[in-house]
């Protein structure tokens, strides 16, 4: 089975524990208190489609199927300096709090698909970090 295939079922079963997103954004704020405040006006339940939105859009970004989308190129001038002016340092928070919720989120996790996680994740965050 493919690596993508296998991520793809590892977020199906994190989604499908109650209470995913909501953990991620606990971990988030636990690893980076002073990212809390930019969410005080966003609606959460909004926002975690975003994040799963976001999170499939690196999915398909790793597959190769685009070069990049531009679901991927709106976040990036959204999250860059020209708006929330997001950097290095919080997108690896970002990165270490879905890792975290992951490993306890999916039933099937292994040290493994950790690493698999983090690969993908991190080449999805490059394309964002680059302005
Ligand atoms: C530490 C990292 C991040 C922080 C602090 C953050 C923060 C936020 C905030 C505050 C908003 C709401 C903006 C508003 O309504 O005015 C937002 C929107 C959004 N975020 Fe993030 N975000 C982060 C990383 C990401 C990543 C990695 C993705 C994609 C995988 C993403 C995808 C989105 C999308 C799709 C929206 C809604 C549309 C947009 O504003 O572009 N975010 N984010």
């Amino acid at each position: 089975m493919g690596t993508l295939t296998e991520l793809t079922q590892s977020l199906q079963r994190c989604t499908a524990q109650p209470g995913f997103f909501d953990r991620f954004y606990a971990r988030l704020f636990e690893l980076a208190p002073a990212l809390r405040p930019m969410f005080d006006l966003v609606d959460m339940e909004t926002q975690q489609a975003m994040i799963h939105k976001g999170i499939t859009a690196f999915l398909v970004t790793a597959s190769g199927a685009r070069k990049e989308s531009e679901f991927l190129s709106s976040v990036r001038a959204s999250h860059g300096s020209q708006g929330l002016g997001l950097g290095p340092r919080d997108y690896a928070h970002w990165v270490n709090a879905l890792l975290d919720t992951i490993s306890v989120c999916d039933p099937l996790y292994s040290p493994q698909l950790g690493l698999q996680w983090r690969q993908v994740l991190e080449g999805g965050i490059r394309t964002l970090d680059r302005d």
